[in-house]
């Protein structure tokens, strides 16, 4: 599910055509791009490669501008930073954070989420995935009723002035969707899809299956991981911060292998 490239100056152009290539295989899901550690403006050399990597698209929020429901920039890059002065903001505290999808209110949501990591000095702070695939054969395994609700259930979730009205998972042919957030399914969702809601946290917090299915990624200054937001779960590993910015990291959305003009 992981494929992990190394990245220099020298073969920049070469690995992100590699990138685009390896996309396109349905087993493939999560890409980190393996740094120079003694680089220095780490993002504005990632976005640098965005006219060989995709599109990226302008969703950022900041948790300085407002409430959950309005703190659109209207820029591309996101801070995940520990901050600790908002503690009940995930991007900005040293919580473990529970699997979700990134675009779980945005129906436009590109097919990516990029992060790229200034520091990460932090014990723990990993990031973690969960291969959309596995999740299914562990809810086939573990909760097959559960799994049924699942497939046919709309789910809305809303943030932001954005909603999204969709299962949880979605089957198509071979590839299985995800479209998940604890924390943004829509305040309005009828009690049924809400108790449904409930029972897909617990499991997942739960569950062994889900558990041994989970791969962490720890970035380090100057790495980046790309991944194809609708097809897995990701979430953090809690981290020990020792100073404000020890784990920091910028983020945006990008569609990937698609370049617009
Ligand atoms: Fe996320």
């Amino acid at each position: 599910m992981i494929s992990e490239l190394a990245i220099r100056d020298d073969n920049a152009k070469q690995v992100c055509s590699q990138l685009c290539e390896q996309w396109k295989r349905d087993d493939l899901k999560v890409f980190v791009l393996r740094g120079e550690s003694k680089r220095t403006q780490v993002r504005d050399w990632h976005e640098s490669l965005f006219p060989l990597i995709g599109t990226p698209a302008h969703l950022a929020e900041d948790v300085r501008i407002g409430d959950r429901d309005q703190q659109r920039t209207g820029g591309i890059w996101m801070e995940v930073r520990y901050d600790s002065r908002f503690p009940d903001a995930y991007r900005h505290s040293a919580n473990a954070q529970p699997l979700h999808t990134d675009g779980s209110y945005i129906p436009s949501f590109p097919n990516a989420s990029l992060m790229t990591c200034i520091a990460n000095t932090a014990e723990g702070g990993e990031t973690t995935f969960i291969d959309s695939l596995v999740l299914l054969q562990i809810l086939r395994r573990e909760a097959p009723e559960l799994l049924d609700e699942l497939l046919s259930t709309i789910v809305p979730h809303a943030r932001s002035g954005d909603r999204r009205d969709e299962q949880i998972i979605r089957q198509a042919g071979d590839r299985i969707w995800v479209n998940w957030n604890y924390y943004c399914v829509a305040k309005d969702t009828t009690p049924a899809a809400r108790v449904l809601a409930e029972s897909f946290h617990r499991l997942l917090q739960n569950s062994p299956g889900v558990k041994a299915g989970i791969r962490p990624v720890k970035l380090l200054p100057g790495d980046a991981v790309v991944w194809k937001d609708a097809e897995v779960l990701h979430g953090r590993n809690a981290f020990v911060p020792t100073r404000e910015s020890d784990r920091f990291i910028w983020k945006c959305a990008i569609d990937v292998g698609i370049f617009r003009g």
